[in-house]
């Protein structure tokens, strides 16, 4: 590991008065959160990002919006890619919601099969399709129409 990666990178600090701290994300996904969550860079909110943060458990990610709670489907994408991840609610400073993400066993036009020639790639009007497992740590996703398995960087397959 070189020390750029074991640098702690915080882009901005801030305490949240009301909005989600997304916690435990798995080192090196903070981005693809960010993606999901779709925030503009033109937008106003205040967003802490800190990658590769020291835990007790290794090192993790963290994302904190100010003024936005997560809808369920941003939820769903981000236990994809950080099954460990809590989502804790802030209102008035304080953690006053904590949740933990659940992966479904099926995910729908969620993540684009990687293979080219797949029929959910194609012009017919088919929505992709997996089949979510998980060994340890890692999420497996068989797609549904041509078992193609996507197990790495399942964040930068995200529709
Ligand atoms: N007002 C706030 N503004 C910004 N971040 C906050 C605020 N309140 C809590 N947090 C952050 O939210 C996360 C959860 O806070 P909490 O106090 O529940 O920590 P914890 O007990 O370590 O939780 P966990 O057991 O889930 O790790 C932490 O990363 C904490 O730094
Ligand atoms: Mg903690
Ligand atoms: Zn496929």
């Amino acid at each position: 590991m070189s020390s750029e990666d074991q640098q702690i990178r915080e882009i901005r600090v801030h305490p949240i008065e009301n909005g989600t701290v997304i916690d435990h994300i798995n080192a090196g996904q903070a981005l693809n959160v960010l993606k999901i969550l779709n925030i503009p860079t033109s937008s106003s909110r205040v967003v802490s990002v800190l990658i590769n943060a020291p835990s007790i458990h290794g090192r993790k990610d963290v994302v904190k919006i100010e003024g936005r709670e997560l809808n369920v489907e941003e939820v769903d994408k981000i236990a994809l890619i950080a099954p460990n991840a809590t989502i804790n609610i802030i209102r008035n400073f304080e953690v006053s919601e904590k949740d933990i993400v659940h992966i479904h066993s099926q995910i729908e036009g969620v993540v684009r099969c990687i293979n080219p020639n797949c029929i959910s790639n194609s012009n017919e009007p088919v929505t992709s399709k997996f089949a979510v497992s998980s060994n340890g740590r890692r999420t497996i996703l068989r797609c549904s129409y041509c078992e193609r398995i996507i197990s790495d960087d399942i964040g930068e397959h995200l529709l």
